[in-house]
């Protein structure tokens, strides 16, 4: 490990040409009242059914495996959950225009055999996948997004956890300087979230550093943000600073928020309804009218056996 990190002393251009340089083709094709996604449901405009503006960014493919069209870019970069700039999903975009993301470093520690810290670059030279899943929101809207970035085991195989790490915990950026929302109390700083290992370890557990083959922008968390396809959208933190491997369950902020509504797992089931609504359907943004969700979030034949003999039902 060097003491400077690359991406300390790379001019920012040069950083993003080369990192646009280590992007691949697709790999695999394949997501006050405390609620995980704020208001009770998506907009009703149809801003999604503008033409998909591929010009926005390179993408191989318009659909999802399913078939399902992509979100127009300025939808998915347009409406956001992310309250450490806003609760108001129309007005993140805005809140966090000039979010400084460089320099920017992750800590990996816990229970490795090699606790590290990488810079920007050390991650972004990690770059191999561009997904195209499908997010859905805990309050029933959803997205089909093209994210490039890598597999978080490619990440932590690096790091070699021990025998005892059973869980993976990871956390947001803590600096109410630069994240104003921050400064308000109901919520338990920094956004905190976790995983089985299992889960972590899975091929499609993604890191992202893009979409539609730019860099992330700020209000999908940049420079770096989880994305676990087959959960509800909480579960993908953004803007992460520390992957730490533990053998205790991470504690999420939603968990400490409102115990009774948001559990660990936080897999996409149409079986088990929110307290307060139904997850039996949901909206794609641009589409009017529901349809239904699938379990695992259509994810089923890939995730499913990471639960075998699990009431799906209990653990939330
Ligand atoms: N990560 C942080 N740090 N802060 C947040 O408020 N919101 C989550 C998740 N990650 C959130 C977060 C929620 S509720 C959702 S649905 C997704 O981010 C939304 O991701 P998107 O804005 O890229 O669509």
């Amino acid at each position: 490990m060097t003491s400077i990190l690359s991406s300390e002393i790379t001019p920012e251009q040069l950083f993003w040409q080369r990192r646009r340089l280590l992007a691949l083709p697709l790999l695999a094709g394949a997501g006050v009242l405390l609620n995980a996604c704020g208001a009770a449901d998506a907009p009703t405009s149809d801003a999604g059914a503008t033409p998909l503006p591929i010009s926005a960014g390179v993408v191989s493919t318009t659909k999802d495996e399913l078939g399902n069209p992509l979100t127009p870019f300025e939808t998915v970069t347009g409406y956001n959950n992310y309250y450490e700039f806003s609760t108001d999903k129309e007005r993140v975009k805005d809140a966090a225009t000039g979010f400084v993301t460089t320099p920017w470093s992750v800590v990996v520690d816990g229970m490795v055999a090699k606790p590290r810290t990488f810079g920007l670059e050390d991650m972004l030279a990690l770059e191999s996948a561009e997904r195209i899943y499908r997010l859905r929101c805990v309050e029933g809207w959803s997205m089909v997004i093209p994210w490039t970035g890598f597999p978080l085991h490619a990440l932590l195989s690096l790091v070699e956890p021990t025998a005892a790490a059973k869980y993976v915990r990871f956390e947001t950026l803590n600096d109410a300087t630069r994240m104003p929302g921050q400064s308000e109390p109901w919520y338990q700083w920094p956004y905190v979230e976790g995983l089985r290992l299992d889960e972590a370890m899975h091929d499609l557990t993604l890191m992202a550093t893009g979409v539609y083959g730019k860099p992330l922008p700020a209000q999908n968390g940049a420079p770096l943000r989880l994305v676990v396809p087959w959960k509800y959208g909480f579960k993908s933190i953004k803007a992460v600073v520390r992957i730490t491997l533990t053998d205790t369950q991470p504690t999420s902020l939603w968990m400490a928020a409102a115990p009774d509504e948001y559990g660990f797992f936080a897999n996409v089931n149409p079986r088990v309804d929110h307290p307060r609504w139904s997850q039996a359907d949901e909206r794609r943004i641009g589409e009017l009218g529901r349809r239904p969700t699938l379990p695992f979030n259509g994810y089923k034949d890939q995730v499913a056996s990471l639960y075998t003999g699990m009431d799906l039902r209990k653990f939330y």
